[in-house]
């Protein structure tokens, strides 16, 4: 195919089912050190290349062209045509049981152990089960429920002797309230 206007460097056309895209190479000026002149041009070069190909090119000439072509279908459509329906369901299917995974043994137990958390902060008394936990275990999750479990004794406990501080002051008080009465 016939190029018109002849200071175009690159060019590009479809085809058929390609794309084709070209562009022409051109010598600069550090190229002609090797390119132009064989008596300008390094030892090594000439004595692995010889003196007779690829020199006597000025500054601008045309060196070669680098063509690459490439298949019109779009990335999407050779995604779709890789992987089929059967196996996108398979990969799918395959996803389900890890996310059943993390939601039994991850989000389940951390919402329970969330709301007892918020339980005991109002001062409420929850169970916090830890029969299905091993003293000292290594899963996290067994660590955050036996730490909620004592957090949750230790507040009990220490609730108690509020009150029964409290009771005694009260008492305290009483005891010298009847006796001013009585004095
Ligand atoms: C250090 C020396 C050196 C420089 C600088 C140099 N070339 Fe080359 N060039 C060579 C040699 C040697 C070969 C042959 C390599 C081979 O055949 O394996 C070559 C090969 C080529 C070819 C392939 C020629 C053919 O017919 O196969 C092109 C095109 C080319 N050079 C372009 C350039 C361009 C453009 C530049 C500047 C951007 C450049 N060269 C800079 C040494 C050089």
């Amino acid at each position: 195919m016939a190029v018109a206007d002849k200071q175009r460097i690159d060019y590009s056309e479809f085809s058929g089912d390609t794309y084709r895209y070209a562009k022409a190479v051109i010598h600069k000026e550090s190229c002609i050190a090797c390119h132009g002149d064989p008596a300008k041009a390094p030892v090594d070069v000439l004595t692995r290349y010889g003196n007779e190909r690829g020199f006597g090119f000025k500054t601008g000439d045309v060196a070669g062209v680098i063509s690459v072509t490439l298949p019109k279908r779009s990335v999407f459509e050779r995604t779709f045509s890789l992987i089929n329906a059967a196996e996108m369901t398979v990969i799918f299917l395959s996803i389900l049981p890890m996310l059943w995974f993390i939601r039994r043994a991850i989000i389940l137990p951390i919402r329970e152990i969330t709301h007892a958390a918020d339980e005991i902060s109002r001062g409420k008394d929850v169970h916090v089960d830890v029969t299905d936990t091993v003293a000292g275990s290594k899963n996290e999750i067994h660590t955050l429920k036996i730490a909620t479990a004592r957090m949750r004794n230790s507040f009990i406990i220490a609730l108690r002797k509020m009150r029964e501080a409290r009771s005694q002051t009260d008492k305290l008080k009483q005891h010298i309230a009847n006796k001013d009465k009585s004095d």
